[in-house]
């Protein structure tokens, strides 16, 4: 279904914009080395989801982008959901603490958001690349987050009352997604399935709002659709599976 990596090859930056824009008009001269992370010390105009903004600060957050070759785009939903348990993995085998997912791959501790994934492609022919950019946030206290993030963000330091290598779960990180995308062109999508329904149970049946462009749902969430679609049970009482946007609450 993927490319499966070995393991991802390496470039790390001092400083750059963004890892995925960097990575994107990188790409012709890039290509021959994929699969591969590009890292960043920090990032200049960090991008997030639905046009925000990713408070990138130098050695305080892992920001990393992963492009690797895809046989089939239809994959790419699964992947999406497969980069964040590849989170959730790094941070509990690390000690990191209890984590949940929330569709598509937001990563949250206590409520609050210690990770987030930005999948992108790039389309050349018959040939997809994606484009998996991850933030995790590390070392940040409280006030290293901008005044409207605060209530809203937490990072492993917060967490733990301790600091944390950033190159160390780096590595850990490209590690634990190599994992997953393997578990996936390995016919085991089920696995990763399996982790994030669990991941993200705390969400089922719960009344949530999703948004999408400029429109927003309301329903109840009915967890993960087998190719990591969302599914949302509308007011009218019917099955809607959504592919991209996020649950707002
Ligand atoms: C989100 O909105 O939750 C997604 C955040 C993704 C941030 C990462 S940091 C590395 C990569 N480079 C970017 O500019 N964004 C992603």
């Amino acid at each position: 279904m993927t490319t499966s990596p070995d393991r991802f090859h390496i470039l790390h930056l001092a400083a750059c914009d963004s890892t995925s824009d960097y990575l994107r008009r990188q790409i012709a001269r890039l290509d021959a080395d994929f699969p591969l992370m590009v890292s960043a010390d920090v990032q200049t105009a960090g991008r997030g989801r639905e046009g925000r903004r990713w408070h990138s600060p130098e050695g305080l957050g892992i920001y990393a982008t992963f492009g690797f070759h895809l046989d089939d785009g239809r994959a790419l939903p699964l992947l999406s959901i497969a980069a964040g348990v590849a989170v959730i993995d790094m941070l509990q085998e690390w000690g990191g603490g209890t984590f949940s997912l929330k569709w598509p791959n937001d990563v949250l501790a206590e409520g609050r958001k210690a990770a987030g994934v930005l999948c992108e492609t790039i389309v050349r022919g018959e040939r997809v690349t994606c484009l998996a950019g991850i933030g995790v946030n590390l070392n940040q206290r409280r006030q290293d987050f901008p005044a409207e993030l605060q209530h809203q963000a937490v990072s492993l330091r917060m967490l733990s009352g301790r600091e944390w290598s950033v190159a160390e779960g780096r590595e850990l990180l490209a590690a634990a997604f190599c994992r997953r995308l393997r578990q996936l062109s390995a016919g085991e999508a089920d696995l990763v399935l399996e982790r994030a329904r669990e991941l993200g149970r705390s969400f089922l049946g719960r009344q949530v709002r999703f948004r999408q462009g400029g429109k927003t749902w309301s329903g109840v969430c009915r967890g993960l659709a087998d190719d990591g679609g969302f599914r949302l049970e509308t007011p009218a009482g019917g099955e809607t599976v959504l592919y991209s946007g996020e649950m707002i609450d």
